[in-house]
């Protein structure tokens, strides 16, 4: 990780030797915005929506943007290239920028732009499914700003990975899923998928846009409707999307099997299409 070229307020340099301030209000208080654009053969992936995810994230925080869009998705390249990275992910983080410690926002505060690569090969990920606990979402109310605020879901994973799983799906207080830590949740019934309403309660997901197509494609309907533990557990498939991950299997909620604990078809069949969508969904 340390040893990859970082971009940090107009110089690349290494991972090691990137500076940010310690009265930034990102490291202080979490005032800080991101994306995470998948990458396959050195091309972005899906990478316009998410950088209109990222100017509506820095609107509703009425945090000014150090770069406009076409110097973010110059930087993006330039990492990409710099680090020569084939297959993985580009991060890109805009704080906005230190202050005194006074919790007030200052329009004079010069907001910082970070970004690195992430090596993985999503094509290579192993899809037998995977295993999530279930855990109380405890999260602020605007989980549809995509803040570095992170402590729950981190906190959530950590959890679900000390008793042996390998995610968390967080739970509101009626006893509805909301999401997994870092992905959206979703359920097959038959030939209908279900997935939550994207409103302040969730991030709402560029893959998970992206997939409702594919879903239709397919043939398949989307309900955007909330649903329990125990409803995932007793239906025909259960599976999480983000960028990097696309479509993975879910086949185990708190140590329950859903059906005979097989990555399902159905899933199995949206990240293929998925896959084949790349070239399309790809920008040099
Ligand atoms: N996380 N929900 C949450 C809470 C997320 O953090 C993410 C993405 C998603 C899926 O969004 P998308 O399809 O746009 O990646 C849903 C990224 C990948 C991360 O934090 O690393």
């Amino acid at each position: 990780m340390n040893n990859c070229i970082a971009y940090v307020n107009g110089e690349y340099c290494k991972a090691e030797d990137a500076k940010i301030s310690i009265f930034d209000r990102g490291f202080l208080m979490g005032d800080a915005v991101y994306e995470v654009s998948a990458v396959i053969k050195g091309c972005l992936i899906d990478n316009e929506p998410h950088l209109d995810r990222l100017f509506r994230s820095l609107g509703e925080l009425n945090m000014p943007s150090p770069a406009n869009r076409a110097e973010i998705i110059r930087i993006q390249k330039e990492v990409i290239s710099r680090n020569q990275l084939d297959n993985g992910e580009v991060y890109l983080q805009i704080t906005r920028g230190s202050g005194p410690r006074d919790f007030l926002i200052k329009e004079d505060m010069q907001p910082n732009l970070v970004m690195f690569p992430l090596f993985f090969d999503p094509l290579n990920a192993d899809n037998r499914g995977i295993a999530v606990q279930t855990l109380p979402d405890i999260r602020w109310l605007r989980r549809d700003i995509k803040t570095t605020q992170l402590l729950a879901q981190s906190l959530a994973r950590s959890i679900a990975a000390h008793h042996g799983f390998d995610d968390a799906w967080m739970v509101d207080s009626e006893g509805y899923v909301t999401e997994g830590s870092a992905n959206n949740a979703y359920i097959v019934k038959g030939d209908r998928i279900f997935t939550r309403y994207a409103n302040n309660e969730i991030l709402n997901g560029i893959t998970r846009r992206t997939m409702f197509g594919i879903i239709k494609e397919m043939g398949l309907t989307v309900v955007e409707q909330a649903f329990t533990p125990r409803e995932a557990i007793l239906a025909d498939e259960a599976f999480i999307t983000s960028a990097g991950n696309w479509a993975t299997p879910v086949v185990n909620i708190d140590g329950e099997m859903i059906g005979n604990g097989q990555a399902g078809a159905v899933t199995l069949e949206l990240r293929r299409r998925y896959i084949t969508a790349l070239e399309q969904l790809s920008s040099e």
